[in-house]
């Protein structure tokens, strides 16, 4: 089993539209899938639930309010839920999509885990630390995830405890990032504050921590009739210099394809047969998908 989040503290650059999407075709390869939504706007689930639809079933939210109430954490499987539609499609395919689904309490969650911690500075001498940094990490041990082949985590636009959570819990990460300049430099800034997690984190830690970045993932590119326009080619090409995996197959700016696709409650690359910039987008999410398979050597 890999557990891989999908991270960019800048926001809206795709990564849950790339979380729902790579999920649901591993799903439909007949693979054993485990979502995580840790972003307060909770739009992973809502990716796969209509709103009414959802009420009243659990979030992850309590299991993370039980742990700063107790100082223990309850096993994390109970809050797990089977969205029904996207399980019709995938489930005749041998595949299985789950969800620990978002909750808007989950802004105040990072408030607590960082309280617990003893406020902004998250100092390592403090005897919280780990199990704080571990909670996440700790939780997917328990034999109820072993049936899963995958996990993603679909993190919010920060680099606050929650998603710091999902790190230390992580064998891999994905980047995803829009095309152009300022993109790429924030994708540094986000290796090193990922570096200076790992490392003030393997200084205290009995079992070292390796989340490994398998690749920038391009995404909202814009193409002209010859190609993706030529800054964003550039800006692509600016980020082998600085020496970070990228993955090779992009996915392309098209705001009807993943509307049209969301309000069915399923990914594009689980759409019925539409229009050719579906089939478009939907061949570019499959790519992905089979990239990152070789890439997570699952
Ligand atoms: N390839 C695409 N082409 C056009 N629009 C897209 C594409 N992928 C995603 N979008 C749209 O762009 C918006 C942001 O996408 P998404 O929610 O996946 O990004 P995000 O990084 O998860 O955002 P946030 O940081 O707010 O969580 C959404 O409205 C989504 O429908
Ligand atoms: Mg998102």
């Amino acid at each position: 089993m890999s557990v891989v989040s999908v991270i960019n503290y800048k926001g809206g650059v795709g990564k849950t539209t790339l979380t729902a999407n790579i999920g649901a075709e591993l799903a439909a390869r007949g693979r054993k899938v485990l979502l995580i939504d840790l972003d307060p706007q909770s739009s992973l689930t809502f990716s796969f639930y209509r709103p009414a639809e959802f009420e009243s079933r659990p979030t992850i939210l309590p299991w993370f309010e039980g742990y700063l109430a107790t100082r223990a954490a309850e096993p994390l499987h109970k809050y797990v839920v089977s969205p029904r539609e996207v399980n019709a499609v995938v489930q005749p395919r041998g595949g299985k999509l789950d969800l620990l689904a978002g909750d808007l309490g989950l802004i105040e969650t990072d408030l607590n885990l960082a309280a617990a911690l003893g406020g902004a500075r998250l100092q390592t001498g403090n005897p919280r630390y780990l199990p704080v940094h571990r909670l996440l990490a700790d939780a997917l041990t328990d034999h109820a995830f072993d049936g899963y082949d995958s996990i993603l985590i679909d993190c919010a636009p920060n680099f606050n405890m929650v998603t710091r959570t999902a790190m230390v819990a992580s064998d891999h990460v994905i980047v995803p990032a829009r095309p152009d300049y300022l993109s790429t430099r924030g994708i540094d800034y986000l290796r090193a504050r990922m570096s200076r997690l790992v490392e003030e984190y393997n200084a205290v830690a009995p079992r070292p921590i390796n989340p490994e970045i398998i690749g920038v993932v391009y995404t909202m590119v814009q193409y002209t009739g010859t190609g993706p326009l030529i800054s964003q080619r550039t800006s692509v090409n600016e980020t082998s210099r600085i020496e970070i995996p990228v993955f090779r197959q992009t996915v392309r700016d098209n705001k009807t394809a993943v509307t049209d696709a969301g309000e069915r409650s399923l990914p594009v690359v689980l759409a019925p047969p539409g229009t050719a910039s579906i089939e478009t987008l939907r061949y570019e999410f499959q790519q992905l998908t089979s990239e990152f398979l070789a890439r997570t050597r699952i």
